[in-house]
């Protein structure tokens, strides 16, 4: 029986998070270039896009390049840029014909202006479907969001639309860019690394973490059922005594 008919569809994860790590060893192991498993790793997107939009799960966020991953040698940066912006025009057919909403949360300015435009127009022809929410986190950190959330809040305060008063963990929530999306209740990080690396440091605060060694360009649909299945076995306290929750 595959890991797939032990899934509880009825309580699926709302929302599943995914860092999408390992590319580059991926690539050495095979005596490649960093850029080859950044390529390799489209496949295991589309894998991961098709698994859950299949499954019923609403909100899939995939950490794609980090606020920090700027700092990387500039022919790996541009490399992936060039692919994002390839990969993202020619995945827009497949994205309307399943039903999939494209967002984007990060700083996007800093992309360059090609990667801009086509994620804008992606998102801009993707937005009146209603299936599954694909989230891509591109330029994006969870401190440079915070901060950003902070400076938004203040700037409101200051020009009399909030009150000092309104600022509490569902407004403050609501104004991060993640506001229009519940928290991820499972977050999956590949390639072994047991760390969250800058990523939905506010929204993971009662998050199910499945760690597993797998490198992103080798993971499918199979590792995400067992993925969910972990997440399904465990025991979601909040705070409680188990006795509270059953
Ligand atoms: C993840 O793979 C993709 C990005 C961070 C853009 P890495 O490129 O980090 O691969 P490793 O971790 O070096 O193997
Ligand atoms: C996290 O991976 C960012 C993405 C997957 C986009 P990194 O490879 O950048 O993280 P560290 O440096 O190992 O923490
Ligand atoms: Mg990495």
């Amino acid at each position: 029986m595959g890991s797939k008919d032990s899934i509880n569809i009825s309580s699926l994860p709302k929302h599943i998070a995914i860092i999408m790590d390992g590319n580059g060893r991926w690539a050495e192991e095979k005596g490649k270039d960093r850029l080859f498993g950044h390529l390799n790793g489209v496949e295991s997107v589309r894998e991961v896009v098709e698994g859950a939009a299949e499954l019923g799960v609403q909100y899939l966020t995939l950490y794609a390049f980090s606020t920090e991953n700027w700092d990387r040698p500039l022919e790996e940066v541009s490399g992936l840029m060039e692919l994002l912006a390839d990969t993202i025009r020619k995945e827009v057919p497949t994205l309307n014909k399943n039903n999939i909403k494209l967002h984007v949360i990060g700083d996007i300015n800093m992309l360059p202006v090609n990667a801009k435009n086509q994620l804008e127009e992606a998102i801009r022809e993707t937005s009146s479907n209603s299936g599954l929410n694909l989230i891509m986190a591109l330029s994006y950190s969870s401190r440079w969001e915070i901060v950003d959330t902070v400076k938004r809040i203040a700037k409101d305060v200051k020009d009399g639309i909030m009150q000092i008063e309104d600022i509490d963990q569902d407004s403050f929530h609501d104004k991060l860019v993640t506001g229009a999306f519940p928290d991820p209740e499972l977050m999956i990080r590949t390639s072994g690394e047991y760390r969250i690396s800058n990523f939905l440091l506010y929204q993971l605060a009662y998050a199910e973490l499945v760690f597993t060694n797998t490198l992103w360009p080798d993971f499918r649909k199979e590792h995400l059922y067992e993925a969910i299945v972990d997440y399904q076995k465990r025991e979601r306290r909040f705070g409680k005594t188990k006795q509270q929750i059953i």
